[in-house]
């Protein structure tokens, strides 16, 4: 063996007990009591916690968005995966206007290849530009994209497709056995409210939110919902961000549609009252905030049998003086923010140990489902002999704020600086090498693999 990690409470799936866990050629070898390291390095778990690594879902590393890029490329933001406890990311490929969908595929592999610290997969954007290319669906899926985002909204970016387009795509990847990401908002009504603020004046960050009601939401997620039902696919409904939207998710599949929900950590734990701060700006990301009773209905939602299966980051920060470019007109602040480190550390601190949800439906949601969705079981999201060791050791004591200097992304400010948590990762290991100890990364560039995943059905 060449790790042991001693006395850990394990937490894989629905099962908790305590064991050793042996580590042998990046995978687990042994979970039982007892272990002799006999050489190999040991790690004392008395006392935490540990969980299967995190698996982020929903990353936007080095992403055009207006004249720039999110902050993070695939090295800096795996890091700062990694140092939250995610030891695997699904980033989304966005094809540039001259590229096939193929031949960007190939550019992020090249792009991630060199860069990434943990394992990662990709998804495709499926955008208007590449409607004639619908023939390359099945060679992507062989390549182990086995799902494709589309847009409800965004058509000034050319991201948005109209209902027949959606309706086409669902069919074309339901038929490759793949599943559908929806980012869903309805853009009439959010260009209309848009148009309506900037005329009058309402410029604000606020107006950012104001443009974006959750009906907004709810309604995009109706009509798509209805598109999946019909070409019989999978619907995977991304950054849920409302009670309304997530009723509408309870809706369909109360009728049968094959669709779940993510949401975000940020859309648990914040709310639109940021926007009224003076760096309001940094908190700007679509859809907006919502309401408290939002949060609340969010949190439910990922309970068992919940409609909200997963928790992905959608991490895409921009440097504060990037915000800045909207300090005067929302419309030009690039929109995202940072979450991929902060997932495990919120699910735990403001879930589990606030009551909200368990520890299993931290690790549901963190890795067991997103594996299961994402073609990933058999390799990542349980500790279990022939898993990948992918792992994160917890400590349910440590304290830690939240802010610029404790977190790992390559931006300037944090918008979680006010939350202390209780709880945090002290420990991460990717295919059995440590990556973060005790708040410090400690792995190295480039070792993360490309992940071919298949298809979940
Ligand atoms: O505001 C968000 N969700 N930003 C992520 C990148 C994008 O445009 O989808
Ligand atoms: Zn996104």
């Amino acid at each position: 063996m060449d790790f042991v990690v001693k006395n850990a409470r394990i937490i894989t799936g629905a099962k908790t007990f305590e064991s050793d866990i042996g580590v042998e050629d990046g995978k687990i070898s042994v979970v039982s009591p007892n272990l002799r390291a006999s050489g190999a390095r040991a790690y004392d778990a008395t006392g935490m916690i540990v969980i299967p690594g995190g698996i982020d879902a929903h990353t936007h590393m080095e992403l055009p968005v207006m004249s720039t890029s999110s902050a993070d490329d695939f090295y800096s933001g795996t890091v700062a995966a990694s140092c939250g406890g995610i030891t695997t990311i699904v980033d989304f490929v966005d094809p540039k206007p001259e590229q096939t969908m193929l031949e960007a595929f190939d550019d992020y592999r090249r792009k991630a290849e060199e860069k990434v610290v943990i394992d990662y997969g990709l998804h495709m954007m499926l955008k208007a530009q590449s409607l004639g290319e619908l023939d390359e669906i099945p060679e992507l899926v062989r390549k182990g994209v086995p799902s494709f985002k589309v847009y409800t909204a965004y058509r000034k970016r050319g991201l948005m497709l109209e209902d027949p387009d959606i309706l086409r795509v669902m069919k074309e990847v339901g038929r490759a056995g793949g599943l559908v990401a929806v980012h869903a908002e309805s853009d009439a009504t959010i260009e209309r409210l848009i148009q309506e603020n900037v005329s009058a004046g309402n410029t604000g960050a606020v107006y950012h939110a104001l443009s974006r009601p959750a009906a907004a939401e709810a309604e995009a997620i109706s009509r798509v919902t209805r598109l999946a039902e019909e070409a019989n696919a999978e619907a995977y409904i991304v950054h849920l961000s409302s009670r309304a939207g997530k009723e509408e998710v309870e809706r369909a599949r109360s009728r049968g549609a094959d669709v779940f929900a993510e949401t975000c950590p940020h859309y648990l734990v914040l709310t639109d009252q940021v926007y009224d701060r003076s760096d309001g700006r940094n908190f700007v990301m679509s859809p907006s905030l919502k309401k408290a009773e939002d949060c609340a209905a969010l949190w439910e939602g990922l309970k068992p049998g919940g409609v909200i299966e997963t928790v992905g980051s959608d991490h895409c920060p921009f440097t504060s003086a990037e915000k800045d470019w909207g300090k005067d007109d929302f419309t030009k602040i690039p929109n995202g923010v940072p979450g991929t480190e902060a997932i495990i550390p919120l699910l735990y601190s403001e879930g589990v140990r606030k009551g909200r949800i368990s520890i299993f439906d931290l690790v549901r949601v963190s890795s067991g489902s997103p594996a299961r969705h994402f073609g990933l079981d058999g390799s990542k999201g349980r500790i279990e002999p022939g898993w990948d060791a992918d792992f994160v050791v917890i400590d349910p004591d440590k304290r830690v704020r939240m802010t610029a200097d404790t977190m790992h992304t390559r931006i300037d400010y944090s918008i979680y600086d006010h939350i202390t948590t209780e709880g945090y990762p002290v420990l991460t290991v990717s295919r059995g090498e440590v990556m973060m100890e005790d708040g410090n990364f400690v792995g190295s560039r480039g070792r993360g693999r490309y992940i071919l995943r298949r298809t979940a059905s």
